[in-house]
């Protein structure tokens, strides 16, 4: 952060009260919450200081707070809620089959689990694949796979990397408190720095103790920076060439092609992770790829590895994912959805340029940034390291709610289906009116 800005901190202070006083019945639930939830949490990136807004319904694409305020919902679930919030027919129709024909709970092997497999491997072009319960369980189960293949511990991952609750490296030397087997992993300083990367991956292999490497195509939570192909490329040639796994982290990107980002890319991962929208809108988690390294989890042969989880092939997510990637997420949908994201930001882009505000993303994710001097085509944490403007970002996120628009503080937009396109606009026209009020704050 740079030196406080004096008119900066007023307009924040500005648009803090106003949010306090339009918002009394998030405040007392909020409250309410603390005594049973601590800080009235329990999913850390929903607290916002003074308190989150507490949502107490969504239909379509959009959300109201206890408050009765009206959202367009532009964080989408940090992209779980591509579907939106009212079930398509085709998963509502699932979901009651789930619930009424099979049930809860059946404590055994299912068709259903079956087909679902099937679909993502034919669509992710994936030779086995398991389920799990959410992204950060198939990073785990994943990495842990890998070891078994390899016989090896060590993982490289990237400064800025998120790959779960436990799994997150939001900087060089800054691995979260609570990041499991931290001194297993070897962080890259810098994402998109192939010969970093390099250097990292073959010092790491050099003690013969190289498992694997995770990596997005996209970096979501460290700010929505796509990753070059070159570099993507670059970095499963490094990892193949001392024997590591490289392990594609789609929870996120997966959406961003028809066939995933990592089909898009030509990366040809060993491994893949999936999660978020896949379940239909429930709880959902999957890894797969190579027949080979996947057979370590095959329970027929001695010495597999066991991937327990009660859930990991529950009734409810068979059947919901199952519809939501057969008949609403199709390929032609992706491809058609992805090219409007595209669009959106393209647009954005051209609202902000000259000002502190920049955009980087791909397709249907947006990530947005303020810095001291509006740096463009963000490529890494680092690039903007020490220019961030929390404060700018901070009375951007109080206004756009303001104005009816729902994104996350941090600076995330993830589209879901169905948005229509006149409140996109709303949106960009919103976008423009803030740069313009706030221009002596703003312009670079
Ligand atoms: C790239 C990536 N991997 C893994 C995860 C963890 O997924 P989950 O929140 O379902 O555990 C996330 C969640 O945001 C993610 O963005």
């Amino acid at each position: 952060m740079t030196a406080p800005n004096t008119a900066a901190q007023r307009a924040l202070a500005a648009a803090e009260a106003r949010f306090i006083a339009n918002n009394p019945l998030s405040q007392k639930q909020h409250t309410l919450a603390a005594g049973s939830l601590p800080g009235g949490n329990t999913r850390s990136l929903l607290h916002t200081s003074p308190f989150p807004l507490t949502v107490n319904r969504g239909q379509g694409t959009h959300l109201w707070d206890e408050d009765g305020h009206r959202y367009l919902d532009l964080a989408g679930d940090l992209s779980a809620g591509l579907l939106g919030h009212t079930p398509h027919p085709a998963v509502r129709a699932a979901l009651l089959t789930a619930l009424d024909a099979v049930g809860l709970n059946l404590g055994a092997t299912t068709v259903q689990e079956e087909r679902h497999a099937a679909l993502l491997c034919a669509r992710f072009r994936l030779e086995r694949v398991r389920m799990a319960n959410s992204g950060t369980e198939a990073n785990l189960h994943a990495l842990a796979g890998a070891r078994a293949f390899t016989g090896r511990r060590r993982v490289v991952v990237f400064a800025g990397g998120y790959h779960g609750g436990v799994l997150s490296f939001p900087g060089v030397g800054e691995v979260r408190g609570n990041t499991v087997d931290v001194a297993e992993f070897v962080v890259v300083p810098r994402y998109n720095d192939l010969e970093g990367a390099k250097a990292v991956v073959q010092r790491a292999a050099a003690g013969g103790d190289l498992a694997a490497v995770l990596i997005e195509a996209v970096q979501g939570a460290g700010g929505v920076i796509p990753g070059m192909e070159g570099f993507l490329r670059g970095v499963r040639e490094a990892a193949r060439a001392v024997g590591a796994v490289f392990v594609l982290d789609e929870v996120m990107t997966s959406r961003l092609a028809p066939n995933g980002l990592g089909v898009e890319l030509g990366l040809e991962p060993d491994l893949v992770t999936l999660g978020k929208y896949l379940g239909g809108g429930l709880t959902f988690g999957a890894f797969g790829g190579r027949a080979d390294i996947m057979a370590v989890y095959d329970p027929r042969l001695a010495g597999s590895l066991a991937h327990s989880g009660t859930f990991n092939n529950n009734t409810l997510a068979m059947h919901t994912g199952y519809a939501a990637l057969s008949e609403v997420y199709t390929p032609e949908v992706s491809a058609v959805f992805n090219a409007k994201g595209d669009a959106l930001r393209e647009q954005l882009v051209v609202v902000a340029r000259g000002t502190r505000l920049s955009f980087t993303g791909r397709g249907s994710l947006i990530g947005l940034h303020f810095t001291e001097d509006g740096t463009e085509q963000i490529q890494s944490g680092e690039h903007i390291k020490g220019k961030e403007r929390g404060d700018l970002r901070d009375l951007f996120w109080f206004e756009m709610l303001e104005a009816g628009f729902w994104i996350t503080r941090r600076g995330f937009i993830a589209l879901m289906l169905g948005t229509p396109d006149e409140e996109l606009d709303g949106f960009i026209q919103a976008v423009s009116k803030f740069l313009d009020r706030h221009s002596d704050l703003m312009t670079v």
